[in-house]
């Protein structure tokens, strides 16, 4: 069965699609939303290139035709498109629902204009969620003291052998949070992202688009 949030999903991944042009390249992040992003990106016969975030991603978008370009000599991209698990009124997003906010962050962070796909489900007042992590496998114990409450998530490695946990903390102030994490050794990178990263705001509610630029 087709939920409400299903088709806003759809929608804001087909509204994605429109963004990217044949001359192209662009980084693909993670999850479900990214995953009808490369479909409809197939189905259109897109001609872009293609960085992805994870094996998920690469899958989806070899199997419908697009192309990937290495990343490993790649410097810059045009356009990155990804989902997230919520956004804040000023901008601040959660990802790494899926264990590949890592790799997200370094695409996006390379690339000229990077557009946050979501349906209306992950817009919220406050960001709630756990925050997710991934952490170096070496010395995790000293890691995880310097951590207290985050939780080794039950998955495997990530693609580039870390391992993944998610952390409760009190998000009223997601800067320091986020300053916090980023200076703990071992931590190699957490799921917050910044306003400055999250400019532009692809939302699907009902069956409006909304673009949100800032
Ligand atoms: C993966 C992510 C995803 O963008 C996030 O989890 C949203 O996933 P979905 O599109 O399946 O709702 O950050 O690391």
């Amino acid at each position: 069965m087709t939920t409400a949030g299903d088709q806003e999903k759809l929608a804001v991944a087909r509204a994605a699609a429109t963004l990217v042009h044949d001359d192209m390249v662009v980084a693909l992040g993670s999850g479900s939303t990214v995953a009808l992003v490369a479909r409809a990106l197939g189905a259109d016969r897109s001609r872009a290139r293609f960085a992805v975030a994870s094996l998920a991603t690469a899958t989806v978008a070899t199997t419908v035709g697009l192309s990937l370009v290495d990343d490993a000599s790649t410097d810059r991209y045009d356009l990155a498109i990804d989902g997230a698990d919520e956004v804040d009124p000023d901008g601040w997003a959660i990802k790494g629902g899926g264990g590949a906010h890592t790799r997200e962050r370094i695409l996006i962070a390379a690339a000229d204009r990077f557009v946050c796909a979501v349906d209306s489900s992950k817009l919220v007042d406050r960001l709630t969620r756990a925050v997710p992590l991934e952490l170096q496998p070496f010395a995790l114990a000293s890691t995880l003291s310097r951590l207290p409450g985050a939780v080794l998530r039950d998955a495997p490695p990530t693609a580039d052998g870390g391992v993944l946990a998610d952390i409760e903390e009190d998000l009223s102030d997601p800067a320091a949070v986020a300053a916090r994490l980023d200076a703990t050794p071992g931590v190699v990178d957490h799921g917050l992202f910044s306003p400055q990263l999250v400019r532009e705001l692809l939302i699907a509610r009902g069956d409006d688009l909304e673009h949100r630029r800032r």
